[in-house]
C-alpha cells in the first residue's frame, strides 16, 4: 500500500538527515585566516612577502643543503642584498621573526604543518616587552 502523502515528507525528511553533516558545515568549515604578528623592527623581509610566503618552505631547505653540505652562507636576493643563510641569525633574530610561537607557529597550526627544524634548532627566547 502507497501512502503519497506520508512518503514525499518522509524522503525529505531522510534526505534532510543524511545530509545534515554538509549543509550544516556551509561556512564555519571555510579556512580561518591566521593574526599573524609581524616584526616590529625591520619592516623587510630577505625577498618580497608574497613570493616569501609561497617559497619560504623552499628557500629554507635550499639554505639548509647549502650551508651543511656545501659551506655555502651567503644569500643573495633578487634585489642583489645579501644575507648570511641561517634560520636562527637571519629569519628568527630579534630584529625579525624572534616570535615564533605568534608568527611562524600561527600559521603553521592553522595549516596543521609541523616543521621538524626546531628538534634542533634553538627558538629565540621571548622577550617580554
Ligand atoms: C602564512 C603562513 C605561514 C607562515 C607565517 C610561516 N609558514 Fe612555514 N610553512 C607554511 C606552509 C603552508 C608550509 C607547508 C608547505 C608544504 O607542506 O608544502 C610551511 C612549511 C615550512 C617549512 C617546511 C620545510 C620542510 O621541508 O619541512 C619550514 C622550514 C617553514 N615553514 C619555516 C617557517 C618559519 C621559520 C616561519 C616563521 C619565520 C614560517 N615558516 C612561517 C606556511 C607558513
Ligand atoms: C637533526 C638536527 C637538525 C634538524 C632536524 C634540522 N637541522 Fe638545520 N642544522 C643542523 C645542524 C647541526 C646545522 C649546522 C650548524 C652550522 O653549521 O651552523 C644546521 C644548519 C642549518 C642551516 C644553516 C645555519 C643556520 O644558522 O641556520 C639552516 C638554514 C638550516 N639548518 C635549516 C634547517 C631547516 C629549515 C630545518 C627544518 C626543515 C632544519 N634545519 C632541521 C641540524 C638540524
Amino acid at each position: 500500500m502507497y501512502d503519497g502523502n506520508k512518503i514525499i515528507p518522509g524522503l525529505v525528511i531522510f534526505l534532510g538527515l543524511i545530509t545534515f553533516p554538509f549543509w550544516y558545515n556551509i561556512g564555519s568549515a571555510a579556512y580561518e585566516k591566521p593574526q599573524l604578528k609581524l616584526p616590529e623592527i625591520e619592516k623587510e623581509c630577505v625577498e618580497p612577502k608574497d613570493w616569501i610566503r609561497a617559497e619560504h618552505m623552499q628557500l629554507l631547505d635550499d639554505w639548509r643543503d647549502l650551508a651543511v653540505r656545501d659551506n655555502t652562507r651567503l644569500y643573495v636576493n633578487q634585489a642583489g642584498k645579501s644575507f648570511d643563510m641561517s634560520l636562527s641569525k637571519t629569519c628568527m633574530s630579534s630584529r625579525c621573526h624572534a616570535n615564533k610561537a605568534e608568527f611562524c607557529d600561527r600559521c603553521h597550526d592553522a595549516l596543521a604543518v609541523s616543521p621538524y627544524c626546531w628538534d634542533c634548532h634553538v627558538e629565540p627566547p621571548i622577550v617580554e616587552e
